[in-house]
């Protein structure tokens, strides 16, 4: 194909630079707004192309050296090669964006900026590669490249990956044929070690190895296929059975695979803005509640909480952190939301449903409810502005609440994906 100049006029929702060129659409990573480049077509669909940057002809003063050596093939980050400041605006333009287009006529706020733009992850995924070398998935391919090393989290989170990558490249037994991938998490200085098998291994000499180290560790192992998808709930191995978070003033049992949000600062300052919207004596519901912390969070403010989550071992967790923080007014139903909010709201009076479901937004069945039963305030956190916008604009016009902020946060710094906080209100009130 081709060399073209193209100069880039837009930002495109997942870090790249937009430009049209010969009547077609074309999108460059690692090209920014204001910038011209020289790029080749490598995809062309019906509506637009992908072209690959060969070169910068004039360079955006927002353009910086990105810190990873392995930026640009692997597909953690992409906006590394962009100042921080920008990346911010850029994420609030695109959620402006798309609020603009769905005709829902609100204003986003600044996004809140994380603490740490590098190191502030608590948790990894990584792939056990066809050399038995631990890395992360190469950009746009399940090709799993060598990586050692990630700017995403901190100095000693990376003397920990490395040293859990030596043990697998050495030891045959942890070779890709059995461990599909490694989770590790840091909990208050503990390292959790989930790994993901296709058999059981034995364990001693790992063990052995972390011991030496002196990794202050938690090791769990997960039966998986030929994916990262668990079969069944994790099972423990060896090291802190019991690992626990204090915060907020609640203590709390970390599970294995339980979801966490990966940035400490930042799920603080989510949770301060979310419980500051929820008066004394409400009734909410919490709905995609993962392992209870907000949930209970807010119990200690409101009358009655009901925590809706489908996965068993992140309810269980709910279930256990209610007990060892005599906490009462709290229920914490395992199931799909889908059947069990219309069911909810259906039977019960309820103030405040709050919303953090995963990428694919919330399912209609429970939009539907919302519309029908109308509770006072609808709180929605979303880590993907398209599926959020989508509802929102269901949730407006079906049962005519008004927007009260949209207020994002950079929970993922140095990638597009960004988490956003609504809350909306009856407009009667
Ligand atoms: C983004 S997480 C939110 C977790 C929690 N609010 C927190 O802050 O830790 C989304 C959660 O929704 C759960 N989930 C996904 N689909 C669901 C469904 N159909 N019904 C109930 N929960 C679901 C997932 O297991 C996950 O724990």
């Amino acid at each position: 194909m081709d060399e073209m100049e193209l100069t880039i006029q837009s930002n495109g929702m997942d870090g790249e630079g937009v430009a049209r060129y010969n009547g077609k659409v074309y999108f460059v990573d690692g090209a920014i707004l204001g910038e011209v480049v020289v790029a080749r077509e490598v995809k062309s669909n019906k509506n637009f192309s992908r072209a690959e940057l060969i070169r910068v002809v004039k360079k955006s003063n927002d353009r910086c050296e990105p810190k990873c050596k392995y930026y640009g093939v692997c597909g953690g980050c992409n906006l590394q090669h962009i100042k921080y400041e920008e990346q911010l605006k850029i994420k609030k333009d695109n959620i402006q964006n798309l609020i603009k287009k769905s005709g829902l006529g609100a204003n986003v706020n600044d996004v809140f900026a994380s603490e740490k733009c590098f190191g502030y992850r608590n948790k990894v995924k990584l792939f056990v590669g066809n050399s038995n070398e631990l890395g992360f998935n190469k950009r746009n391919s399940n090709e799993v490249i060598t990586i050692n090393r990630c700017e995403l989290v901190d100095e000693n989170f990376n003397k920990i990956i490395e040293k859990i990558g030596f043990f697998i490249k050495n030891n045959a037994k942890f070779s890709h044929f059995y461990v599909k991938c490694v989770v590790i998490r840091v909990i208050d200085n503990v390292y959790t070690i989930t790994l993901m098998l296709n058999k059981r291994i034995n364990f001693d000499e790992f063990e052995a190895y972390l011991k030496m180290n002196k990794i202050n560790y938690s090791l769990s192992y997960c039966l998986t296929k030929e994916n990262d998808i668990p079969l069944y709930p994790a099972c423990f191995v060896g090291g802190i059975s019991d690992v626990m978070l204090n915060e907020f003033g609640i203590k709390y049992p970390v599970f294995p695979l339980a979801f966490l949000q990966v940035n400490n600062y930042i799920k603080n300052k989510v949770y301060e803005m979310i419980v500051d919207g929820i008066e004394k004596d409400e009734i909410v519901v919490d709905a995609y509640s993962g392992s209870g912390l907000l949930s209970a969070i807010i119990a200690q403010k409101a009358k009655w909480v009901y925590a809706v989550e489908i996965e068993k071992s992140s309810v269980d967790a709910c279930v256990e952190l209610c007990k060892r923080n005599n906490i009462s007014n709290l229920t914490a139903i395992n199931g799909d939301c889908a059947e069990l909010i219309p069911k909810l709201l259906g039977e019960n009076y309820v103030d405040t449903i709050i919303l953090d479901p995963a990428r694919r937004g919330v399912d209609q069945r429970t939009i539907e409810s919302i519309i029908k039963n109308k509770p006072r305030r609808v709180i929605y956190l979303s880590c993907n502005p398209a599926t959020l916008v989508r509802d929102l604009k269901m949730v407006v016009d079906g049962a005519g609440y008004s927007i009260r902020y949209i207020q994002p946060f950079d929970m993922f710094p140095q990638t597009s994906e960004v988490e956003t906080l609504v809350e909306l209100e009856l407009e009667s009130l």
